[in-house]
């Protein structure tokens, strides 16, 4: 089995999370690649490989609590441990209050709340074993300070603050660290759909008036999985641009 350190990472078919995979790849992690979406997956893997480590994909739906349990053994036996667990996996059903379905209620909090439980559960297992290891959830902006249009996905995102703190106060006495990320408007699909009028309107609320990019995500993420961040836990770093201070 390799000597190089293992990190799982999900929703890593495309976006932030296949450039937080092809970054920790970059810094020499083996990685351990889930989507629903495996075609995706297959290329991310391929980019990881690229940069001279062993990737692999685990396929399933993270909302899923036994797919997720058969994944998590999948990946110890393929990769022996598990050093780096990143929660990237998200959706919006976006919609004002008034008119949510409760189908797009009950979707957003299992896919973005509820996989965290699962993934972590698992992980957290394997990861109290070694006596060491590191978490990142991925929140958001909205889940510190809401969003209107947005009720569903700021519930999920709120609560993965809850769980961050939560998880790091259980297992910081048995090495583990667990933090979160708090991404604010960054430059993907979802942001390149909004009219000029909207982009304008939140460019006036940033400190730095231009958007996130990936990269700079996956730069905070690649800070909270290595050994510099040893002595950091509980904590939500917001990666806005200073959208709130
Ligand atoms: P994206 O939609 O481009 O990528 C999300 C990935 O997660 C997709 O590959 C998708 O197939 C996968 N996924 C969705 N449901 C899944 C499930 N049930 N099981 C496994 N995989 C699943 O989204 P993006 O923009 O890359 O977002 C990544 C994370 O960052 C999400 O948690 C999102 O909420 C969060 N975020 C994004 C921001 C942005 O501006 N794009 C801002 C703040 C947070």
């Amino acid at each position: 089995m390799s000597s190089r350190k293992n990190a799982v990472i999900t929703g890593a078919g495309r976006g932030i999370g296949a450039k937080i995979a092809l970054r920790l790849a970059e810094d020499g992690f083996n990685v351990a690649l889930n989507d629903l979406n495996a075609d995706a997956l297959e290329e991310t893997a391929k980019a990881c490989r690229e940069k001279g480590v062993e990737a692999d994909i685990f396929p399933c739906d993270v909302s899923k609590h036994d797919e997720c349990e058969e994944i998590v053994k999948k990946i110890k036996a393929r990769f022996g441990t598990i050093d780096v667990l990143v929660n990237n996996a998200g959706i919006t059903r976006d919609g004002l209050l008034a008119r949510m379905s409760e189908e797009n209620y009950d979707l957003v909090i299992a896919v973005n709340q509820k996989s965290i439980f699962n993934m972590m559960k698992h992980c957290c297992a394997v990861m109290m074993k070694q006596r060491s290891g590191k978490v990142i959830n991925v929140s958001s902006v909205a889940g510190l300070h809401g969003n209107a249009g947005q009720f569903n996905y700021s519930a999920s995102k709120a609560a993965v603050i809850g769980m961050t703190k939560s998880a790091a106060k259980e297992f910081g006495s048995r090495g583990i660290t667990v933090n979160a990320v708090a991404p604010g408007f960054i430059q993907t699909p979802m942001t390149d759909a909004l009219t000029e009028e909207q982009k304008q309107a939140i460019l006036n609320l940033i400190a730095m008036k231009r958007y996130g990019t990936v990269e700079e995500v996956a730069g905070v993420v690649s800070f909270l999985a290595g050994d510099d961040s040893a002595y950091v836990t509980g904590q939500i770093i917001e990666i806005s641009g200073g959208l709130s201070m």
